[in-house]
């Protein structure tokens, strides 16, 4: 009689026991998760706009289709795309000076800097980051195979970096 209320009295112990258990698990598995969503709000943090998404504002014609394609492009490498549609592309080019021998669908224009053409968003970065005493970045005509113009073959190409008054230099190969 006394064993098996003994027995009764373990077995409840044991519930209780589970319970609490249970209950310290449910913080684990909180506090695991909330770490979780802090080691990943921190790697999200330098693509955010604090810590500077580059706003770039680009100017095109409406019915430029590797146009759109290059603003995806900028998007999905993180920039700030403010896009406008115009019918005075040439008037837009000589206001940034771009040279004849430069120029290509797009004016794009990014803090100081002018980029024409489909210039990859990482040449872009690179300027920003570099700061060279340039007045912009250029893929002159429309290579094969640049950022907006994929296809089924890629033309070699170059981005120039181009300057008011003086001489282009190259600022990478593709
Ligand atoms: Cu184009
Ligand atoms: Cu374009």
């Amino acid at each position: 009689m006394s064993k098996s209320k003994r027995l009764s009295g373990q077995t409840e112990n044991q519930k209780a026991g589970s319970g609490k258990s249970g209950i310290k698990r449910v913080y684990k598995i909180a506090l695991g998760s909330a770490a979780v969503l802090l080691v990943g709000v921190l790697a999200w943090l330098p693509t955010m706009d604090l810590a500077g998404a580059p706003e770039i504002t680009v100017y095109k014609s409406a019915t430029c289709g590797c146009c759109n394609k290059w603003v995806d492009h900028l998007r999905d490498a993180g920039f700030k795309v403010t896009a406008h549609n115009r019918q005075d592309m040439n008037e837009i080019k000589k206001t940034h000076g771009v040279k004849y021998q430069h120029r290509s669908c797009h004016t794009a224009v990014v803090e100081d800097y002018v980029v024409e053409g489909h210039v990859p968003a990482e040449d872009i970065r690179r300027l920003l980051d570099g700061r060279p005493a340039i007045s912009g970045l250029a893929v002159p005509g429309m290579p094969m195979g640049s950022p907006g113009m994929e296809g089924h073959y890629k033309d070699p190409y170059e981005v120039i970096a181009f300057k008011k008054g003086g001489r282009d230099s190259v600022f990478s190969r593709y």
